[in-house]
């Protein structure tokens, strides 16, 4: 009997363990909640189109894709240096957020995400936008 309670709190340990690893080195945290303005989330991307996409892949590679992944997952190669997750552009959840929220992130920025409304025009941030959409 007692060794049957050990080999349970044994497995039990073990399999905690595992867990707690695996979710400590898969997953950085999420940064606090990030909230864009009501007013910005409203406007609409008013660049549209294959040749707007291509250009904002173009600003993808040079600009993001280091921290958010060649495919916007969030793995790209400074994104080991970062202690928050860069998120995830494919997931469910940005799919939910507007064109406009998405803009407007890129505009501030917050640390460590640089602000892009000195570096990139606001047409090529919309095109960037437009790119991420199709991730
Ligand atoms: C130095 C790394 C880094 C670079 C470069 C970077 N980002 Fe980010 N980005 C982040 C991090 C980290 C977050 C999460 C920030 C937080 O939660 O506070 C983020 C968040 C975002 C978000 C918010 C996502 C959401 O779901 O709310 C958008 C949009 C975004 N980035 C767009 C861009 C765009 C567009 C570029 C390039 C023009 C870019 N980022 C470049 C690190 C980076």
């Amino acid at each position: 009997m007692k060794n049957l309670k050990n080999l349970v709190a044994g497995v039990v340990l073990t399999t905690s363990c595992l867990l707690i690893s695996q979710t400590a080195f898969a997953q950085k945290p999420a940064g606090k909640p990030w909230n864009a303005p009501e007013s910005a989330i409203k406007i609409k991307n008013p660049t549209k189109g294959d040749d707007a996409v291509k250009e904002g892949k173009d600003i993808f590679n040079q600009n993001c894709k280091s921290c958010h992944g060649a495919k916007g997952k969030g793995d790209g190669t400074k994104a080991e240096k970062i202690d928050i997750s860069c998120g995830d552009f494919t997931s469910a959840e940005t799919a939910k957020k507007t064109d406009g929220e998405l803009f407007w992130k890129a505009t501030e920025g917050r640390k460590p995400m640089p602000s892009y409304k000195e570096k990139l025009s606001d047409s090529e941030r919309w095109k960037v936008i437009s790119y991420i959409r199709t991730l």
